[in-house]
């Protein structure tokens, strides 16, 4: 049985990359629908956690059924990231991850995600902080290391595992690689034999299909699965890991018409959520994985993008349902 803390998360989890624009409410609750079994916010930044921005405050919300969930926090000051961890924990999830690997230029230059992995005695000093500030369970999300000459995660790992983390998920790359190359797993699973390490490990990177998460898990004896990418526009990928891990099942795609109805589960509580331009806007990195093996869909992708009401958009989707066959 896998825990963090007292949350118990049944044999090896599936867990909801957190994912920028992403992995907002309405798409983690379907994801938890399809199998998910743990589900962690967009990362959230601590200044503007502090600040009070209403756009980052809005991300710390989550419905009933999402439970359990974590904020993701990130930032580069040690004081900052206690103070906006203890205004995550106002907002009650299970427990608040911290973000030690996000590439992303605007962040690592500021000094906050995978910037700390070129000095881990901060890293060390902020997570002590947080989780001497919270009285909930402090996870950390990281990557190998800086670059190819620094692949530091087993002593990254030891170190967060004193500070108090309990658990720890490593993304199988490097900063420098940003999500380059393939995601090396091999790392991972040498954390996860150490045997000074007693919190759960979660392996992440490049999991596109059931047979690959299963895999993983046999090889490299990791506590849990976590995916990101795989899952856009493809939630049913929990279900089909689930499946496969748990009873050896491989189960068919979902049918076109299934697609379908989740993409207009989603479209509505997008809506509900953000209401209508910024749905518009943001729905657009899902298409590609709703109507993946769709035939002829590129003809479509372009006027989905382009669509500037709810109403056109209903109209193209329910077009491609009617014109459209999946490719067997
Ligand atoms: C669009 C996008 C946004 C992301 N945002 C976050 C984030 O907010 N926090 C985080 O820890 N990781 C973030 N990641 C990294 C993912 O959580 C994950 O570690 C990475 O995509 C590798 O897993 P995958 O190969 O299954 O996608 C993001 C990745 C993508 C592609």
């Amino acid at each position: 049985m896998t825990k963090i803390g007292h949350i118990e998360l049944g044999d090896c989890p599936l867990i909801m990359a957190p994912m920028e624009d992403v992995t907002d409410m309405p798409f983690r609750s379907i994801c938890k629908q399809f199998g998910a079994g743990l589900l962690v916010t967009e990362f959230i930044s601590s200044e503007a956690l502090i600040r009070e921005a209403e756009k980052s405050s809005l991300k710390m919300r989550f419905g009933p059924e999402e439970r359990p969930i974590g904020i993701q926090i990130f930032g580069e000051s040690v004081e900052n990231m206690r103070k906006a961890a203890l205004i995550a924990e106002s907002a009650q999830p299970d427990f608040i991850d911290l973000n030690f690997g996000c590439p992303v230029k605007k962040v690592v230059m500021k000094g906050g995600g995978a910037a700390l992995l070129n000095d881990l005695p901060k890293m060390v000093r902020m997570t002590e902080a947080v989780v001497n500030a919270v009285k909930l369970p402090v996870t950390a999300k990281t990557r190998l290391g800086w670059d190819d000459a620094n692949r530091n995660i087993l002593e990254i790992a030891e170190r967060l595992q004193d500070a108090g983390i309990r658990a720890i998920t490593i993304h199988g790359r490097t900063r420098a690689q940003l999500y380059g190359g393939t995601a090396d797993w091999t790392l991972i699973g040498k954390v996860k034999e150490n045997p000074r390490m007693q919190i759960p490990v979660f392996g992440n990177g490049d999991i596109t299909s059931a047979v690959i998460a299963k895999e993983m898990k046999d090889r490299y004896g990791v506590d849990g699965l976590m995916i990101g990418r795989a899952a856009v526009g493809n939630p049913w990928i929990f279900r089909e890991c689930k499946a496969y891990i748990e009873r050896g099942e491989l189960l068919p795609p979902p049918s076109l018409s299934e697609r379908i109805d989740i993409l207009r589960l989603h479209l509505e509580r997008s809506i509900e959520y953000k209401g209508e331009f910024y749905t518009l806007l943001e729905m657009r990195k899902f298409y590609s994985g709703y109507f993946k093996g769709v035939a002829d869909f590129k003809k479509h992708r372009m006027r989905l993008m382009t669509a500037d009401s709810m109403e056109e958009l209903i109209g193209i989707i329910e077009e491609i349902k009617i014109s459209a066959p999946p490719v067997p």
